[in-house]
């Protein structure tokens, strides 16, 4: 008998594999958020924009914003958001809300040089099969003086939480992802694209090396997320 390919992608995030894992995701993506997040992706969500701080009349980039769940919390300020995602599934799924969208890849962004007074991604840069291409592709389409906010999963700092997050994250998420996800194979890649990202200062140090400035961040739940903000230097 043929063996079920599990329809999750590989530690080197090969794009064609990650947009079809997440197009596999799509269709229970928010609740299944909420439900593995215990409700702390929407603190998380709020927390970006405060770090972002996008003011009405400005133009605001959302990159890898899936379902657009990200975006609408942008939106919020007043400010034009636009969502970007090259899982069409994802965008599909997020047809619903009012927020305008556009497929695009990350690492070949489909708009001119200096077009947005921020950018963001939340969630997205690990799954990006070259961080440092992406870091650069934001960098050249925000504006001189325009600002970077990446939201990602990162490293606990405390002990013992962060041994009781690592066991909830390589043990139960897995289980609790079967019985509310579409698609459960991506909560083991989750897990595991988690397990393997630069923590805090490294992924500060990544942002600058590819040309941002000022790079500081704010943990978020003792740092199981962490928001790195940075400038493009006027
Ligand atoms: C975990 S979801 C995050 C969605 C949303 N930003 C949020 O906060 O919930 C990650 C998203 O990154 C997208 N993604 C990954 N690599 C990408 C790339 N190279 N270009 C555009 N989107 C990408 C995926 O398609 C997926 O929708």
């Amino acid at each position: 008998m043929a063996k079920t390919q599990p329809n999750r992608a590989s530690l080197d995030k090969q794009p064609r594999e990650v947009a079809s894992m997440f197009d596999g995701v799509a269709r229970r993506y928010d609740l299944t958020n909420t439900v593995i997040s215990a409700g702390q992706d929407r603190y998380w969500r709020w927390a970006t924009r405060r770090a972002l701080l996008p003011r009405p009349g400005e133009r605001v980039l959302d990159l890898a914003a899936g379902t657009g769940v990200s975006t609408r919390e942008l939106r919020k300020s007043g400010a034009w958001c636009l969502a970007a995602d090259f899982s069409r599934g994802m965008l599909a799924a997020g047809r619903f809300r009012a927020v305008p969208m556009v497929a695009a890849d990350a690492m070949a962004l489909p708009f001119g040089d200096n077009s947005f007074d921020a950018v963001t991604i939340s969630f997205g840069l690990r799954n990006v099969a070259d961080v440092d291409l992406a870091l650069r592709e934001m960098l050249r389409v925000t504006k001189p003086g325009g600002r970077l906010v990446v939201c990602e999963f990162s490293a606990p700092v405390r002990q013992p939480f962060r041994t009781i997050y690592l066991e909830y994250l390589m043990k139960a998420l897995p289980t609790v992802a079967r019985l509310v996800s579409s698609n459960p194979d991506a909560y083991a890649y989750l897990a595991e694209s988690i397990t393997q990202w630069p923590d805090q200062r490294n992924l500060a140090r990544r942002i600058s090396a590819n040309g941002w400035s000022t790079v500081r961040w704010r943990n978020l739940t003792g740092g199981v997320v962490a928001v790195h903000r940075a400038y493009k230097l006027g």
